[in-house]
């Protein structure tokens, strides 16, 4: 079982779906055995790359294929149906973020992955990303002490975000908070604990974008042992630093992106800093994980309830901002 070649379906062959293939290439034992799109002429084509099985319909194609796990990479109104059938068809789940539209949904997906007692992954890939992934072994080892300050900033235009379904609610759930600031949650519930209380505020810079969608936002979170967030996010302003800053009692990390700069910690009794590791793939990191715990050689580490609780504290940020 622990070495056995892994089946998958790739749902939604778009954007995040060419990633996901790109990434399931480089995880040992794992092949995608069939695409589904609505867009048949999209599933046609990647399968073809593949030579997989093209489905405009999830149903038939769960009838046709014998696969173990679903891997869902539909925009985030369109995760709940595809993740309900594939969890009552027996199949495993991983799904993209935020995992879903809104919190109920988020809840049933949850409640549905345990009723049909399958594996349910968010894929929250920046926990697999390795700074981030080495960030939080020395945390639980202790060397930063009591972690009482984090800051997150993922932001940069996002061209064209007006003509794309990221910024119709009724498809996406939100603007830039729902989409970019889902996986700060994340990254905030990862390395300083759970969520005890949220705040957020949301604008909308661009003209092209309709009111109400805030394609400029913050939050503040602050975690049950006492940890203050604040995470930023936008899809218009010009890029700075896009950053990950952990500040605890013994010892501080920066995790850069995309700008050049080097990850790197100091924590109590180091003279100087030093560099956190920045080789290997998170979408590789996160599907290798799925696959194994599919394989049930590990228990998975990122599950439904995480992706549940990340809507939920997006949707509390929303409410005290007056957005929902
Ligand atoms: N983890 C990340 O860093 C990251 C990055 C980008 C997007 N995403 C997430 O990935 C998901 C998809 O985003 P994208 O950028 O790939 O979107 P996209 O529009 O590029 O692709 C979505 C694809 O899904 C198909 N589709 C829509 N509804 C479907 C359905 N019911 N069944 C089957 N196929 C369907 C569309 O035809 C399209 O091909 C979203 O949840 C998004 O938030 C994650």
């Amino acid at each position: 079982m622990a070495n056995r070649t892994i089946r998958i379906a790739l749902v939604g062959a778009g954007g995040i779906g060419r990633a996901h293939r790109n990434a399931w290439a480089q995880v040992p034992g794992a092949k995608i055995a069939a695409v589904v799109d609505v867009d048949a002429s999209r599933a046609k084509a990647m399968a073809k790359e593949l030579r997989a099985k093209a489905f405009a319909d999830l149903h038939e194609m769960l009838r046709a294929v014998e696969v173990d796990a679903v891997d869902v990479c539909t925009p985030p109104a369109f995760h709940r149906a595809p993740v309900e059938a594939a969890l009552a068809a027996g199949r495993h789940v991983i799904c993209e973020k935020p995992l879903a539209d809104k919190p109920p949904s988020a809840r049933a997906m949850v409640k549905a992955a345990k009723a049909a007692g399958k594996l349910l992954m968010t894929a929250f890939c920046h926990r697999f990303h390795p700074p981030v992934a080495r960030l939080k072994e020395l945390i639980d080892e202790g060397r930063f002490g009591e972690i009482r300050m984090f800051r997150n900033r993922f932001a940069g235009p996002f061209a064209g975000v007006e003509d794309v379904w990221f910024s119709n609610p009724k498809v996406s759930g939100g603007g830039c908070l729902m989409d970019t600031s889902v996986h700060s949650v994340d990254l905030f519930r990862f390395l300083c604990g759970e969520v005890a209380r949220a705040e957020g505020a949301g604008v909308t810079v661009s003209p092209k974008i309709k009111p109400g969608v805030e394609d400029t936002a913050a939050m503040m979170l602050v975690s049950r042992s006492g940890c203050i967030g604040l995470i930023e996010a936008s899809w218009v302003l010009p890029a700075g630093p896009n950053v990950i800053e952990v500040y605890g009692t013994k010892g501080v990390a920066f995790i850069h992106y995309w700008d050049g700069f080097a990850s790197r910690y100091k924590t109590e009794g180091m003279s100087d800093f030093e560099l956190l590791p920045e080789k290997g793939d998170r979408f590789v990191g996160e599907l290798t994980h799925f696959a194994n715990a599919v394989r049930g050689t590990c228990a998975l580490t990122v599950t439904g309830h995480d992706g549940q609780r990340a809507v939920e504290v997006i949707y509390e940020a929303y409410r005290s901002a007056g957005l929902r």
